[in-house]
């Protein structure tokens, strides 16, 4: 992968994380930008959603009213609708996917957010990201972590727009959801790239490329 390409029917799959009020989205479509700047294909998409299906179970899970169960049974449905329709398409036609969160905000926010059993999470995970051509789950090939201390997370919040089920959470259930983050990234450090989001913007887009910069994705130059 020296000259930056990927095999044709293979994609590249980064998925991008953190609490609310992290501040992903900017740099989300500036990656994307950066990778079209290359010739890439790039497919930008978002989880809870990115199809219509899954856009439907975003939008009941964001509020209505449920229990920890069937919130993480709703983000597994709208994941597996995404991943068959959207995600591994795209990978099999040469694209980079640019995903707003994956399976890792499953773990951190009804996992250790709301206290959800984390192996019926795990098996969950299994059902749902299992692939035929591989013994290995469907995982992102990097995951971009947007760590920020939560009160940090709330500030920013408090100036935003009408807040969702989860935006309008206290303090705590953010801290635990950052833990939650920092447990998946110990679980699998090498698909992790963290990140200190509580930087002026141009540091933390800077962290970014470093990150894709660094696994021979991006030139060198595109940081300078
Ligand atoms: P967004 O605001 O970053 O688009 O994410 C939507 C909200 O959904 C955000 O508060 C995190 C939450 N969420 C979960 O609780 N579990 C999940 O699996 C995903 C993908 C998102």
């Amino acid at each position: 992968m020296g000259d930056h390409q990927h095999p044709a029917g293979h994609g590249l799959f980064i998925s991008f994380e953190g609490i609310d009020g992290a501040g992903k989205s900017t740099h989300i479509n500036g990656l994307a930008d950066a990778f079209r700047a290359l010739g890439r294909t790039v497919t930008l998409t978002r989880e809870p959603g990115g199809t219509p299906l899954a856009e439907k179970l975003r939008a009941l899970v964001l509020n209505d009213a449920m229990d920890p169960l069937c919130e993480a049974l709703l983000m597994f449905a709208a994941r597996r609708d995404h991943l068959r329709q959207v995600i591994e398409p795209a990978l099999a036609r040469g694209d980079v996917v640019l995903c707003d969160r994956f399976t890792d905000a499953t773990f951190a926010y009804q996992g250790y957010g709301r206290g959800f059993d984390l192996d019926v999470l795990g098996q969950l995970e299994r059902w749902v990201q299992g692939r035929d051509d591989s013994d290995r789950l469907r995982q992102p090939d990097l995951t971009i972590w947007f760590d920020l201390d939560p009160s940090v997370a709330a500030a920013r919040l408090a100036s935003a727009r009408s807040p969702d089920r989860f935006e309008s959470l206290p303090v705590e259930f953010f801290a635990r959801v950052a833990e939650g983050y920092r447990q998946r990234q110990r679980g699998d450090v090498g698909r992790f790239a963290r990140l200190n989001a509580d930087q002026p913007v141009s540091q933390v887009w800077r962290s970014v490329l470093s990150a894709v910069v660094s696994r021979g994705w991006l030139p060198a130059q595109s940081l300078s």
